[in-house]
């Protein structure tokens, strides 16, 4: 998988993915980000990326062209399964779409910032908008971050027990059941005796059990949407 994330502010990514799962993914050849500074494909004087908005109004807009520049230069390269924009408007991040999106080869990911980009970007190149959630934040920047670590973890290699990204929450809409490692006893405070028995299949049936009623105590909502 390949994903080229377009930013203003891409040193705000560098460590992230300098780090973490996306670092072993990486380092596997599993995956490879590349980080392109939008300040780059600018042909203005000073670089610049933005303008004001036609109509008056708060805030600056990123300009149509440094954006198509680099969008054109990569279209060029390769062909891409999703161009991906970050933004509250978008539709909501849920696993079921990082499951999906984990199947793609190649990826680009628009960070906003600002009031926004260009609307003419969004019509011609972006194919899909992903919000994190119903909040404002400053950029796209996090939002990128946060799905792709969503995506990435979900390629087969890319965590060490392939098992484990399988049985995270929400990948069976239900929420994972509580864990427990040594020691057994802590502060007058035991692990279920069940998970020491060794009997598997009881095993099983518990964290069921559990994972079913952590959902229907905290996230109703996940038994009524399996999105
Ligand atoms: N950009 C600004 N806010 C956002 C959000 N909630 N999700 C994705 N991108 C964003």
């Amino acid at each position: 998988m390949r994903i080229d994330i377009i930013s203003v502010v891409p040193d705000l990514m560098q460590s992230f993915f300098a780090h973490s799962i996306c670092k072993r993914a990486a380092q596997a050849g599993l995956v490879e980000v590349h980080l392109h500074d939008l300040h780059d494909y600018s042909t203005k004087k000073h670089k610049q990326i933005d303008d004001y908005p036609f109509g008056g109004g708060a805030g600056m807009v990123i300009s149509v062209e440094p954006l198509s520049v680099c969008l054109d230069s990569l279209l060029e390269q390769r062909t891409y399964d999703e161009i991906i924009f970050f933004s509250p408007d978008g539709i909501v991040f849920k696993q079921g779409l990082a499951n999906q999106l984990s199947l793609c080869e190649n990826m680009i990911f628009i960070c906003g910032h600002y009031k926004g980009i260009d609307e003419r970007i969004r019509e011609k190149y972006v194919t899909k908008e992903i919000s994190i959630g119903d909040y404002v934040l400053s950029g796209g920047e996090l939002a990128a971050a946060v799905c792709a670590d969503a995506i990435i973890r979900l390629i087969p290699g890319a965590i060490g027990d392939e098992m484990s990204a399988l049985t995270d929450s929400f990948q069976d809409g239900l929420l994972a059941p509580p864990v427990y490692t040594r020691p057994a006893k802590w502060n007058g405070m035991e692990v279920p005796e069940i998970l020491r028995s060794g009997n598997d299949k009881k095993i099983e049936a518990w964290r069921h059990e559990q994972a079913v009623y952590r959902t229907q105590t905290r996230r109703p909502d996940l038994l009524e949407s399996n999105e």
